[in-house]
């Protein structure tokens, strides 16, 4: 598939990203919101205790990073505008029921909304307790 097929398939679309602190996702997210800026919206599904620490990781640990100097340039003042408009952080856990999202309301419209799935997060370590992989 060409990528200009793919950037068009992308437009409007409601995207649920699992793993955007960890490095491939934290790319994936750079790229889509530079290339295909008429994206919909990014739902980054993020550990943390509630929304405004998900909001602070995602702030600090993906947003922030030099990764975006080339968004940041390109949008200047905008840029803040821009990611609160298409990107928000949601407190998570792709190993709890429900991905660990608590407030109903919110995965109401999760549900109604999400178009694509990119499932990125994962334990990479390689002496990981049996007991994390459900063993
Ligand atoms: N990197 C590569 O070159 C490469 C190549 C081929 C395939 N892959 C595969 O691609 C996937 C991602 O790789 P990566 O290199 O990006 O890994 P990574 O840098 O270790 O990132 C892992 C991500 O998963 C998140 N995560 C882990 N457990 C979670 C949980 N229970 N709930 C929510 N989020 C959780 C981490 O969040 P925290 O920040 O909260 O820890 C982090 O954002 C893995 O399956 C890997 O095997 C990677």
């Amino acid at each position: 598939m060409e990528f200009g097929s793919v950037k068009h398939f992308l437009r409007g679309k409601t995207i649920l990203v699992t793993g955007a602190t960890g490095f491939l996702g934290k790319i994936f997210v750079e790229k889509i919101l530079r290339v295909q800026p008429d994206v919909k919206k990014l739902y980054l599904l993020l550990r943390a205790s509630n929304s405004c620490s998900a909001t602070e990781r995602m702030r600090n640990e993906i947003i922030g990073k030099d990764l975006f100097k080339v968004l940041r340039d390109k949008l200047g003042d905008d840029f803040d505008s821009f990611i609160s408009e298409k990107v928000m952080a949601v407190a998570g856990d792709v190993s709890s029921e429900n991905l660990g999202i608590r407030d109903v309301y919110l995965r109401k419209a999760m549900l109604e909304e999400i178009d694509i799935v990119l499932h990125s997060a994962a334990s990479t370590k390689f002496d990981e307790s049996l007991r994390v992989w459900g063993g």
